[in-house]
């Protein structure tokens, strides 16, 4: 344990990456057990860069011709985005008594991870997996985050001061950050592997959501058809899936997710540039001058 306080408890340092301790055993196990097949999925995110959208987004195109009634019969009206794509170490690899039955899931088989490339199972490199990897500014990545923090602590704590948070995430120290060095590994690998990583920004998704739609479906070699196009399928998922929606629905604003963390708590605002509203002027010269000095010279501009 190298870190204590703003965190509710210790985070611990693995592989150059800071995890809360109860996550430790599902990184642990599914570092020891995930075989991956050549046709499986894994969308990769840092927290709060926009995973559920993602999730969402990226179950609908997938199953698209399993739930061709869209509007009246798909999981995603009746489930939150993570019941429905695993996170592997919060979720499936948890128990450290039970390993998840992978096999019978038919493929595509679609998963989820915080881990950083570096930490992946070996097999995912190894085989021809696809990742698909999402960021978004980290500016908003912050606001974001210190939000969920200060959401999902124990009711008999304080609340979290911006200030803590910000100095902690500046150094890095953040559950499965550092968030430059997240970023910058699967940046890099998009660079050398363009067919098994592809990288995406939340806030090019959001100006262009019907284009990237779209360019993720011919990544994971399923693009949309003319007739689809014309039925407008494309639409149809992204409204579904759009914040207004999802966050509306009755599932995302009671109960929890698995790891037992309420639905609604994935839900905030969806914009890009809350940080406009949050942060001084000196923390926003703070954070884009490391931003600047970690990703400029890699060719990665926010
Ligand atoms: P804000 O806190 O800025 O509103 P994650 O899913 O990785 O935990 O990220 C959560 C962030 O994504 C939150 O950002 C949340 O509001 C936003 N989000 C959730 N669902 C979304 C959707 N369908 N479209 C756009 N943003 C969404």
């Amino acid at each position: 344990p190298l870190e204590k306080g703003w965190v509710a408890t210790h985070v611990y340092q693995y592989q150059g990456f800071w995890f809360y301790p109860k996550i430790i055993q599902g990184v642990l196990s599914c570092q020891k057990h995930f075989q991956a097949l050549d046709t499986d999925i894994v969308l990769i995110t840092i927290p709060k860069s926009g995973t559920t959208w993602l999730k969402a987004l990226m179950f609908a195109l997938i199953n698209r011709n399993k739930y061709p009634n869209i509007h009246s019969d798909h999981p995603l009206l009746t489930k939150n985005p993570h019941d429905l794509v695993p996170f592997w170490e919060i979720g499936l690899y948890s128990d450290k008594d039970l390993l998840p039955d992978l096999q019978t899931i038919s493929p595509p088989r679609l998963f989820s991870t915080h881990l950083s490339y570096e930490s992946l199972p070996k097999s995912v490199k190894d085989s021809s997996c696809k990742v698909v990897y999402l960021c978004r500014d980290p500016k908003d990545t912050f606001v974001s985050l210190w939000h969920f923090l200060n959401k999902i602590r124990p009711k008999n704590r304080e609340t979290f001061p911006l200030e803590e948070v910000f100095e902690s995430f500046c150094r890095g120290v953040t559950p499965f950050g550092p968030f430059w060095e997240h970023v910058l590994g699967y940046w890099k690998k998009s660079l050398e592997s363009p067919k098994k990583v592809m990288f995406l920004k939340y806030e090019e998704i959001k100006m262009r959501p019907n284009f990237y739609l779209k360019e993720i479906a011919k990544f994971l070699e399923c693009p949309f058809s003319k007739e689809e196009e014309s039925k407008g399928v494309d639409d149809d998922i992204l409204n579904l899936c759009s914040f207004e929606n999802l966050s509306n629905l009755e599932v995302n604003k009671i109960g929890t997710v698995s790891f037992k963390v309420e639905n609604k708590t994935f839900f905030r605002r969806g914009q890009v540039g809350d940080w406009k509203n949050i942060l001084t002027t000196d923390m926003i010269e703070h954070i884009n001058t490391i931003t600047e000095l970690f990703f400029s010279k890699h060719g990665l501009k926010f």
